[in-house]
C-alpha cells in the first residue's frame, strides 16, 4: 500500500483564504480499475480505489482537491480532459495501453494547456519494445515509472510543485 509521508499544505495568497483549493485531476485509462487483481507481479496488488484514497489523502495534507476518473474508453478519456480545462490546474494521468497508441488523447491534452505529469506502474522500458514508445511523452512536464502505485503519489506531489512555482511565478 503507498504511503502519504508528510508535506507542507500549498499556503493560501493573502486574501484568499476563502478560495477554493486548487484541483488536480486523475486519470486512469484502461484496464486500470482491475488493478490488484491484473498481473500483480506487474502492476502490485494495491486496488485502484485504495490509490484514489491514498491520492484524496495525499490532496488534503497538500492543501489539494483531488478528482479521480477511470475509463477504459478512449473518447471518455479525450470528454474528460476537455472538460477539465479551465477548472483543474494540474493533470495526472497514466493512459495505460492508450499511451502507445492514443493521438485523441495527445490533442486532447495539448488543446487542454493544462501542465501534465505521466505516470506508469511498471517501467515501460524494461519490458516489450511496444511499450517504449508515449504519443505524449514530449508534451508532458514529466514522467514517473516503475513505482508501482506510489507513483501517482509522486505524481501528486509534482503536480503541487508545478502550482506553487505558478503562483511564485505569478506573484501571488
Ligand atoms: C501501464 C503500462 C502500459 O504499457 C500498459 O498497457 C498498462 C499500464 C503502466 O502503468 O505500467 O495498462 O501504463
Amino acid at each position: 500500500m503507498a504511503t502519504t509521508g508528510k508535506a507542507g499544505p500549498l499556503k493560501a495568497a493573502p486574501g484568499a483564504e476563502a478560495q477554493a483549493p486548487p484541483t488536480v485531476l486523475v486519470i486512469h485509462g484502461p484496464n486500470l480499475n482491475l488493478l490488484g487483481r491484473r498481473e500483480p507481479e506487474i502492476y502490485g496488488r494495491t486496488r485502484l480505489r485504495d490509490i484514489d484514497r491514498s491520492l484524496k489523502q495525499l490532496g488534503r495534507e497538500l492543501g489539494l482537491e483531488v478528482e479521480t476518473f477511470q475509463s477504459n474508453s478512449e473518447g471518455a478519456i479525450v470528454d474528460r480532459i476537455q472538460r477539465a480545462q479551465g477548472r483543474a490546474r494540474v493533470l495526472v494521468i497514466n493512459p495505460a495501453a492508450y499511451t502507445h497508441t492514443s493521438v485523441a488523447i495527445r490533442d486532447a491534452i495539448t488543446a487542454s494547456d493544462l501542465p501534465t505529469v505521466e505516470v506508469h506502474l511498471s517501467n515501460v522500458y524494461k519490458r516489450e519494445p511496444f511499450r517504449h514508445h508515449s504519443t505524449i511523452a514530449d508534451i508532458v512536464v514529466g514522467r514517473i515509472m516503475g513505482f508501482g502505485a506510489e507513483g501517482y503519489l509522486l505524481a501528486l506531489r509534482a503536480a503541487q510543485r508545478l502550482i506553487e512555482m505558478e503562483r511564485v511565478a505569478a506573484g501571488a
